[in-house]
């Protein structure tokens, strides 16, 4: 999609128009009150949230319902414009036009429409959803062509997210992933290694290592460094949950449950994403990302319940369930980036647990970690970049459940799941100020909402970006 800013209105394109609930529109550039009167007065489209009508007499207008004016937020405002580009895209529209009333909204409005836009279909032979071409934005103020390259690039990154997400696991094996972090830091300018099986049980991961005995494909270590602000001391550390498929290994996931774990590794992907736009935007800030990436599968050679693994950290661990593979391979690379990379603060991003959809639904990731300052410089970042975050305690007595007569701790902790999963992996944080977002229930949607159309949805690029760049001790 090409965006073009100050164009003016050409005859071949659909101009995206914004309606308030029962409200003409203030400036009517285009004469359209009289027919949208008509509209209202119908009830054919009232301008509520969700809705579109095409003028068919035209072909050249598409209204779109932003809901009550009163109760509209910046959030509701994306979700509208995001549907309005998603329906044109159905009505095959190559052009698309939007008036542009304000400068501040111009970074939000091109990131939405490419957001939009996407849709994962290279696996599609016959017809495919066709890609909007042009987004002209109108607009008669000065504005700064560096936030809509930011923009435009945080859109990618977060693009880069979904089709790692996306990419079955046939396609998508540990080595793979890691060979395409490798090409996008080629391709944005951040620095990849990668290490196989030898460097792993050198560096005794045997948490990592048990979760990917079972697996024909080789384990990897992804590495990635990103350093924009070489005088400033502080490094972020990131690290993504890179199951490239989860099975469930011996505590075997049902076909429902195991049809959608290709995306085990969206963590990962939006550590990848995040570099991405990091780096393309050269942000001032030192970031390294670990990535354990493996497959939790079923052989002779996988590990079982009732095993005892030793950490990198040195402590030993009783697997209540194969199926909680997860903060295995997030407490070595937790450990790793530590204590190996010496981050000064780490987050970590995970499809965790099924307790989180439960909890949050779709549309909400839960947030834990031992530093509240952290947390709300979090918040801070979701308002801007519209991932919302919810809260869950850390209290004392949750950290109880992981405990185990034969062995230090337990991977399977009991409820509330998503809580004593978080608990599990602050055992590999130490001091370390850690923040953890569990993504189970929003890496992914099976229905097109807004901005985001159906499958990976990027999640955790630009709430990572916004938090990283947002931060004042840079
Ligand atoms: N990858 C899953 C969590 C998940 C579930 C992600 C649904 C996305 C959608 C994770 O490895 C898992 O299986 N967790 C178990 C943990 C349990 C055995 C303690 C779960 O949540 O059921
Ligand atoms: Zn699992
Ligand atoms: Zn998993």
């Amino acid at each position: 999609m090409k965006i073009n800013v100050n164009a003016s209105i050409g005859d071949h394109h659909l101009v995206l128009i914004p309606v308030y609930k029962h409200q003409i529109l203030k400036k009517d550039e285009l004469g359209l009150n009289e027919e949208l009167e008509a509209l209202f007065d119908q009830g054919v489209f009232i301008g509520k949230q969700g809705t579109h009508h095409f003028l068919r007499k035209n072909k050249k207008v598409l209204f779109f319902g932003m809901g009550e004016e009163t109760a509209i937020t910046p959030a509701l405002t994306r979700e509208a414009i995001g549907g309005a580009v998603r329906e044109a895209k159905r009505l095959k529209a190559k052009s698309l036009a939007f008036y542009c009333r304000e400068p501040l909204y111009l970074g939000a409005l091109v990131e939405t429409a490419i957001l939009a836009d996407y849709d994962f279909d290279r696996y599609k032979t016959g017809e495919k959803e066709q890609a909007v071409e042009d987004f002209n934005v109108i607009m008669k103020e000065d504005y700064d062509e560096a936030v809509v390259a930011e923009y435009k690039a945080l859109a990618e990154g977060t693009l880069v997210a979904r089709d790692l997400a996306n990419e079955p696991s046939n396609v998508l094996s540990p080595l793979e992933l890691a060979l395409r972090a490798g090409a996008l830091g080629e391709q944005y300018g951040f620095e990849v290694e990668i290490h196989g099986r030898e460097v792993i049980e050198g560096e005794k991961m045997g948490a990592f290592l048990a979760v990917a005995s079972a697996s024909e494909s080789e384990p990897q270590l992804i590495v990635m460094r990103y350093k924009g602000a070489p005088a400033v001391k502080k490094t972020f550390g990131l690290v993504g949950k890179g199951l490239t498929y989860d099975s469930g290994g011996l505590s075997i996931k049902s076909t429902e449950g195991m049809v959608t774990m290709k995306g085990d590794m969206s963590g990962s992907a939006a550590v990848i994403g995040t570099f991405a736009a990091l780096a393309r935007n050269q942000v001032k800030a030192n970031v390294v990302g670990v990535v354990a990436a493996c497959e939790n599968m079923i052989s002779g050679k996988g590990f079982r319940p009732g095993d005892i693994l030793q950490a990198r950290n040195g402590k030993t661990i009783f697997v209540g369930n194969t199926d909680a593979e997860g903060r295995l391979t997030l407490a070595d690379a937790l450990d790793y980036i530590i204590d190996a990379e010496k981050v000064d603060e780490v987050v970590d991003i995970a499809t965790l647990t099924g307790a989180a959809v439960r909890a949050l639904g779709t549309t909400t990731t839960a947030i834990m970690g031992n530093r509240e300052d952290m947390i709300k410089r979090f918040f801070e970042a979701s308002t801007l970049a519209d991932e919302r975050l919810w809260e869950l305690p850390l209290f004392e007595d949750y950290k109880e459940q992981l405990k185990h007569h034969e062995a230090d701790l337990n991977n399977l902790g009991g409820d509330p799941g998503t809580i004593t999963a978080a608990a599990f992996l602050e055992h590999f944080v130490g001091e370390t100020p850690w923040v953890h977002l569990d993504i189970a229930g929003t890496a992914f949607a099976d229905k097109a909402r807004g901005y985001r159309p159906r499958g990976a949805t990027g999640m955790g690029v630009r709430l990572l970006y916004h938090y990283i760049k947002g931060d004042e001790s840079n």
